[in-house]
This record gives C-alpha cells, sequence and structure tokens, in this order.
C-alpha cells in the first residue's frame, strides 16, 4: 500500500503491514531474460497445455451476455460439480481461483484473537491472508521441506481456528501419505478448521491416491471441519 496517502493509516493493522503478494514472472519475461524457450512455470497453477476447448467454446457462448451480472451463485456449475463428485450443493463454495477461498476461509473463520497454523516452507498466501484478518501465524518448522504433521498437531492450543496444509506443497514439492493426513485429521479438536489445499494434486501420478475427493475411503473419514 502506498503509504504516502492518507488513506493508509484507515486501513485495518494487517492490511497496513501486507507486502505485496510476488507472482511468478510472465513466460515471455523469463524466456528474454534467460534466452530460453518452452518454459513451463511449476509455481503458478496454470495449465501447460492451454485451456481446454470446451472452456473456450463456453466462454465464447457467454459473450453475448457479458453485459449482465453473472450467476454469482454458481448454479449450473455448482450443481455439475456436485454430480460429478457425488456430494451436496452446499458443499461447495466457488472461488476466483484458490487463492479467494483460502481468503474466505480467512475472514470467515479468523478473528485477530485467534492462531492460524501453517508450515515454514509452504505456501506464500496461508501468512498473507492471516495477517490481513490481524491473527497470529504460526510457523512450524519444515520436515525436510515438508510439513512436520506431528510438530503442526503440537503446535494447536485453544486460540487455533485454522490450520492449513498444502498437499502436495507448492514450492517445494512435497507428498503427504493418505494415513499420516486422516491420523492428523483426526487428532485435532473440533474447533479447529483443517483447510487441506489440493491446489496442485494434478501434478501427482496417481491422483486417487492423494486427492481427498476422489481417493474412495478418505473423503468419507474426514472430519466435519476439514474444508478441501
Ligand atoms: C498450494 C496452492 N494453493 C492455492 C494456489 C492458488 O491457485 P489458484 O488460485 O490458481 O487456484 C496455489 C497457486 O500457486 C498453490 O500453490
Amino acid at each position: 500500500m502506498n503509504n504516502t496517502n492518507p488513506i493508509y493509516s484507515l486501513a485495518v493493522a494487517g492490511v497496513q503491514q501486507l507486502i505485496p503478494y510476488k507472482a511468478g514472472k510472465p513466460i515471455e519475461e523469463l524466456e528474454r531474460e534467460l534466452g530460453l524457450t518452452q518454459i513451463i512455470k511449476l509455481a503458478s497453477n496454470e495449465n501447460p497445455f492451454g485451456a481446454g476447448k470446451k472452456a473456450l467454446a463456453a466462454i465464447e457462448a457467454a459473450l453475448p451476455e457479458l453485459g449482465l451480472y453473472p450467476d454469482g451463485s454458481g448454479y449450473h456449475l455448482k450443481n455439475a460439480l456436485a454430480n460429478k463428485y457425488g456430494l451436496d450443493v452446499e458443499q461447495i463454495t466457488l472461488g476466483n481461483g484458490s487463492n479467494e477461498i483460502l481468503e474466505l476461509i480467512a475472514r470467515a473463520f479468523v478473528t485477530p484473537e485467534l492462531e492460524v497454523i501453517f508450515s515454514q516452507h509452504a505456501f506464500a498466501v496461508y501468512p498473507i491472508v492471516t495477517q490481513a484478518v490481524g491473527a497470529t501465524g504460526v510457523v512450524v518448522p519444515a520436515l525436510n521441506y515438508g510439513h512436520d504433521l506431528n510438530a503442526m498437531l503440537n503446535a494447536v492450543t485453544v486460540k487455533t481456528r485454522v490450520v492449513f496444509v498444502a498437499n502436495p506443497n507448492n514450492p517445494t514439492g512435497t507428498l503427504l501419505s493418505q494415513a499420516s493426513l486422516e491420523a492428523f485429521i483426526g487428532a485435532l479438536p473440533d474447533t479447529v478448521v483443517c483447510v487441506l489445499d489440493e491446489a496442485y494434486f494434478e501434478f501427482v501420478s496417481q491422483v486417487e491416491t492423494v486427492n481427498s475427493i476422489l481417493g474412495s475411503s478418505f473423503q468419507y473419514s474426514l472430519s466435519t471441519t476439514t474444508i478441501v
């Protein structure tokens, strides 16, 4: 935020101290800088194959309606997702990317006196959304560059409201086993919301062993306080 503008001092404390998130460089800039071609940015959750043909056709078909507000409740999309994954529509919240969901979670569940736990070397947005709501971020040292679930469990206090777990993790690419995750979630108190962030699950070769919606047994054993 530009702190020479008098409006700066009116922003809530957490927002005043925010340092803008630095997204990955555009591919073109990187190509120019390093003299490389055929770059795929793994640090950004992009589709290296390009947008799907059906997605492009649907966007084109929707263009004449651009002057109208879209359906903010995402009725058709939510119903299609609910059918595909065998979920109730009420279990689904749509976001403009999962970053928006992470932000919504912080705003919906976390107040300044509460704590949010995440791992060292986990996704950069967790500390940002925590700070923005003025809460305390508890960074748990990583184990072999991944989440140390035992240490994260030990970090839970009466003030803990949210725990973020990135699986697979970005940027370190570590992967937690289904068994260790189930044990972790099972051991969390009911007052803690576990956010299982699987934004990168398509990068795992055996998706069904990791993805908590596609993975057969896992989905049913999740606690009611788990958001995936
Ligand atoms: C772990 C993790 N979660 C969430 C996101 C956000 O992704 P998107 O907003 O594209 O869904 C990213 C993007 O890099 C990520 O690495």
